[in-house]
């Protein structure tokens, strides 16, 4: 095996990887050997062709995840254009742009927005690809939670709860998909100054202050700082760990 690129021949598809943690993923499955197919709503074909710039192997689809009609086209395009799917990294997701209020404010239609992403887009895709993935020698999925998952956050009610949606979600999934020697676990990041987050600055200038003092490593999180645990469930060195949910977010929440 390449040490440097453990991943060469796999193929990992990662869903709003185009900006944010979900491109810093998506760089670093592709420097660590994987086919990356960046899907998202909106920049995945530049997404991609940034990589290509840096010598890396990917490709970009757009697809909105909370559509049942694109994310089964997207599983054809997948089929159709690499024939196998290894690593799933569920990463797509509402966060930066809610604007956050009072749980008796919510609207049904916010409530529903959040999960209609955060929680049924990953029901979707991952539906969607299991045929792929039941055939993959090393299948992954990776689904993105939150810190706040395990902590609440006040005036984030349906965030908080898609994202604890999430992790059970992973469990689930990871008892039903063991037989199939599919993993499925899930990375909880703190509050990462991503680029939505950069564009929002009511909630840079909100939340990032707070969240450094209340970090044991007292410093910003970036999206770099997520690849180290993503890059784990994703290789041969988590092939024996399923259902986790591992936070990352310097010690905030203990
Ligand atoms: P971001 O806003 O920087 O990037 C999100 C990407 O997802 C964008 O490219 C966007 O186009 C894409 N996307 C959004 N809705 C989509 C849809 N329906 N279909 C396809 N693509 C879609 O986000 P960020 O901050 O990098 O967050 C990524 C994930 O991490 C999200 O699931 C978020 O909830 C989670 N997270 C973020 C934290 C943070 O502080 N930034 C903290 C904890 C979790």
């Amino acid at each position: 095996m390449n040490l440097e690129r453990p991943l060469t021949g796999r193929v990992a598809l990662v869903t709003g990887g185009a900006m944010g943690i979900g491109f810093a993923a998506a760089r670093h499955l592709a420097q660590r050997g994987a086919t990356v197919i960046i899907a998202d709503r909106q920049g995945a074909e530049q997404a991609a062709a940034d990589l290509r710039e840096l010598d890396l192997s990917a490709h970009g689809t757009t697809v909105d995840v909370s559509s049942e009609d694109a994310v089964n086209t997207l599983a054809d395009t997948v089929i159709g254009q690499h024939g196998k799917l290894d690593i799933l990294l569920n990463n797509a997701g509402i966060y930066s742009s809610l604007k956050p209020a009072p749980f008796e404010t919510l609207s049904v239609d916010q409530w529903r927005r959040v999960f209609d992403v955060n929680v049924m887009g990953i029901f979707l895709v991952c539906r969607a690809l299991l045929p792929l993935l039941k055939s993959s020698e090393h299948a992954r999925i990776i689904n993105i939670s939150s810190g706040v998952a395990f902590k609440g956050n006040p005036w984030m009610a349906h965030y908080v709860a898609s994202k604890g949606a999430v992790i059970s979600l992973t469990r689930a999934l990871a008892t039903e998909l063991g037989s199939h020697a599919i993993t499925v676990n899930s990375v909880a990041p703190g509050f990462t100054l991503s680029d939505g987050v950069h564009g929002n600055p009511d909630l840079v200038a909100g939340v990032k202050e707070p969240s450094l003092r209340n970090r044991v490593l007292a410093r910003d999180m970036l999206p770099a700082d997520l690849t180290g645990a993503i890059d784990f469930f994703a290789g041969d060195q988590a092939a024996f760990i399923t259902g986790q949910t591992l936070v990352v977010d310097g010690g905030a929440y203990f």
